[in-house]
């Protein structure tokens, strides 16, 4: 058997009244219908339950968690179920993240490798996701997910994340985004300058000393809610992103991100990774930096669409050291 066989979906036939197939995965199913999501699981004690999301949410969630290969660690789709990425491993839980549903005993957690939760995912929001409805738009700018199965995106559903290697811009990288590459600036970044920085790098140097202009970048994003790479040096990958209405994911982190508000405004929620419990509300406005501690879960609001650089540490050790208590959970004391 090869990878690409591996693992089979486990899906069942078109519904015959809305259209769309239900999944299974392990020990958790998943339906959709004209306006909602279902996820069934049963309990250690043996008691079935079930937990209903919108479905615009939901797929807008799923459209994350494929997109950024289960992310760095807790993907919550809401205050009840999610994915943790073990990195080569998937956790897939509902309810052991929620305090209450913890001491209920109403949890399940299964542990699956990647490549199995992310087919299953991708096959979920591939029959799920109709023509028209783009989960990777922010809500005003694409058409509705609801309604019977009608079509598909595919187009939308398999774009791929863009991350430079070394720079936005450098030879055989990322290109600037412009209106021949379909990349026209957004409604609401018409005012934002697309000039470009001057460079006189020594002869020999040219690939390596860079610059370019990050805002006119950022202006042309067609998508919201979804870090990019635009310069990797080591393990220090400077991910901006424009966001516009809710993250559609409740972040908890394994390791601390810093946020750089570039313009606007976001309000974030900041609650306790394991718990849910609410911890903060931090409003950051243009200019203004944060860092996520690598205890807590977040979930961030953008009324405008708004520039918010991310900068994550994506060195495969540091998860670890967080673990053994020798790299903080807290990047600085006051
Ligand atoms: C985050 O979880 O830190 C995050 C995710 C996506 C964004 C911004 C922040 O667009
Ligand atoms: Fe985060």
């Amino acid at each position: 058997m090869n990878a690409a066989t591996q693992f089979d979906v486990l899906a069942s036939a078109a519904h015959p009244v809305h259209g769309y197939q239900a999944f299974t995965l392990g020990d958790f199913s998943f339906e959709r219908d004209e306006y909602f999501v279902h996820i069934r699981w049963t309990t250690a004690r043996g008691k079935p339950l079930s937990h209903t999301m919108d479905a615009g949410n939901f797929l807008r969630a799923l459209m994350r968690d494929v997109g950024w290969g289960f992310f760095y660690g807790w993907v919550n789709f809401d205050s009840v179920f999610g994915t943790t990425n073990h990195y080569n491993t998937v956790d897939v839980f509902a309810g052991s993240y929620n305090a209450s549903y913890k001491s209920a005993g109403a949890d399940l957690l299964q542990n699956f490798p990647s490549e199995q939760v992310r087919l299953t995912f991708v096959a979920i929001l591939e029959n799920w996701t109709n023509a028209g409805f783009d989960p990777y738009a922010a809500p005003l700018e694409t058409g509705t997910p609801y309604g019977r199965k009608n079509g598909a995106n595919l187009a939308a559903v398999r774009r791929v994340r863009q991350l430079a290697e070394r720079c936005v811009g450098l030879r055989d990288d990322l290109a600037m985004r412009t209106d021949d590459g379909g990349y026209p600036v957004n409604r609401a970044f018409a005012d934002v300058p697309q000039d470009t920085p001057e460079l006189h790098p020594e002869p020999g140097f040219e690939n390596d000393v860079h610059a370019f202009n990050l805002f006119a970048y950022l202006s042309r994003s067609d998508v919201v809610w979804n870090p990019s790479f635009t310069s990797v040096v080591k393990h220090s990958f400077m991910c901006p992103t424009t966001e516009e209405h809710i993250l559609p994911i409740i972040h908890g982190n394994d390791r601390v991100e810093w946020f750089f508000q570039m313009c606007d405004e976001i309000t974030w929620d900041c609650g306790d990774k394991l718990t849910a419990e609410p911890r903060a509300r931090v409003v950051m406005k243009a200019g203004d930096m944060a860092a996520m501690p690598a205890d807590c879960r977040h979930q961030g609001y953008s009324p405008k669409r708004s520039m918010l650089l991310v900068w994550e540490n994506g060195s495969p050790k540091v998860v670890h050291d967080i673990l053994a208590g020798t790299s903080p959970v807290y990047p600085v004391t006051f």
